[in-house]
């Protein structure tokens, strides 16, 4: 949809909008907030994956964010580098894949080879002059997290702060810096990415949608929620709701405890474990998970014997991805320790779900006949979210944004 349905600027759009509600159409269907957005987004720490993934001198993963795409790659130092995926040369794109492993990295044109650590190697029939040492790949900030490896795209990205304390707390609880890859997952949702966010916010829906989780977690219930910032004495983690806005330079981060139903472990068919325990908190087997974020569009889950990292991709204005990336104990063996089916069961089945109803939103709110909607009083997640959202993008809106590349952090981790 263009600005001639919807002809009012995204500012207008901004101060027009009624608190409480959802958010107007425009925000949902226009290809210009949709560039907006991105550009908000690829300021941002998003998670490319897990240090398991890249445990080698040579392996490398990539990371995609709208135009942008990360190259995460553990060099012959040992250290481990994001870098831009984009070739000195005429700027293809150098790694295709996912992941991959190697001594260099090539890019597929002209063949121009990059060391690991972005230097450039070699590069065919270049004229008298040309500067090797000015055509590395760009580097881009990386900071490793308990195991989770997050980077941004931005010039200066948001400082993490508390933010990074209060889901280190959350991962380490459950030793997910030791943890390794069960299985991963990714639903193509045919939606905006805002309905994806919001619908992820807010557990109004689980009892109608999502029977099997319903079971099992109190969050499904109405006035289930005890938050507090007083540490548990047992495993010193707090909960943590800062949402801070970014505008003052650190990102956002949150952490929340929840109950399982009485007798429940885990997230499972009959609620009992799946998995060895993970790390200290999984061995208490104490009935809790912890809900954890960083940033606008990574999400933890943390269950006594599995954890799951979302990933949330925006692809296009009404293009989504949710990829799903299960965690266990380092130790674990598939076949001997858990049955891989059994374990990504209930997550398999709720985003399948969710799939499902935020594509049925996504049809409504094209329509003519759709306005914003009051929130109810189980969605202040989702509200707390929108208003952050709408928040950034006007702070971004009159910085005029700012991103691209720069020379950030390398993290040894
Ligand atoms: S664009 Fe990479 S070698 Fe030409
Ligand atoms: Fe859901």
């Amino acid at each position: 949809m263009s600005t001639i349905d919807h002809p009012a600027t995204i500012e207008t759009m901004l101060s027009g909008r009624r608190p409480g509600y959802s958010l107007p159409q425009g925000f949902y269907l226009r290809s210009d907030v949709f560039e907006a957005d991105l550009r908000l987004l690829e300021s941002r720490w998003i998670c490319a994956g897990h240090v398991s993934e890249v445990a080698e001198s040579g392996d490398w993963i990539t990371a995609e964010l709208g135009a942008e795409s990360a190259i995460v790659a553990r060099g012959q130092d040992g250290v481990l580098r994001a870098l831009a995926n984009v070739c000195r040369h005429r700027g293809s794109r150098v790694c295709l894949e996912p992941k991959g492993s190697g001594a260099l990295l090539t890019c597929p044109y002209h063949a121009w080879t990059f060391h690991l650590d972005g230097r450039l190697r070699s590069a065919r029939e270049m004229p008298s002059g040309f500067d090797p040492a000015a055509h590395g790949l760009k580097p881009l900030s990386l900071k490793v997290i308990e195991g989770l490896i997050f980077v941004s795209f931005g010039d200066a990205p948001p400082h993490l702060g508390e933010a990074e304390a209060a889901v280190a707390a959350m991962m380490r609880l459950y030793d997910w810096a030791g943890a390794r890859i069960a299985a991963r997952r990714t639903y193509r949702v045919a939606a905006n990415w805002k309905l994806v966010m919001e619908n992820y916010h807010e557990c109004y829906h689980c009892a109608p949608s999502h029977p099997e989780f319903s079971v099992l977690h109190a969050l499904a219930r109405p006035n289930n929620r005890t938050l507090s910032n007083e540490p548990d004495p047992e495993t010193g983690l707090a909960d943590f709701e800062a949402w801070t806005a970014a505008a003052d330079g650190f990102e956002t981060a949150r952490v929340m405890r929840s109950a399982l139903a009485d007798g429940a472990l885990t997230g499972s068919v009959d609620g009992q474990l799946l998995a060895p325990p993970m790390g200290p908190g999984g061995a208490r087997r104490d009935g809790l998970c912890v809900f954890g974020e960083l940033g606008l569009l990574s999400a933890f889950l943390a269950y006594a014997d599995y954890g799951l990292i979302y990933r949330f991709i925006p692809r296009g204005v009404l293009d989504s991805e949710m990829e799903v990336i299960w965690l266990v104990a380092g130790s674990a063996e598939a076949g001997r320790d858990y049955d891989p089916e059994r374990l990504t069961w209930l997550w398999d089945v709720t985003s399948q779900e969710d799939k499902l109803i935020i594509e049925r939103n996504q049809a409504g709110v094209a329509s003519r006949a759709y306005e914003p909607g009051p929130f109810s009083l189980m969605e202040p997640g989702t509200q707390a979210y929108v208003e952050r959202y709408l928040g950034e993008l006007a702070n971004a809106l009159m910085a005029g944004f700012g991103t691209g590349t720069k020379g950030g952090t390398a993290d040894g981790l």
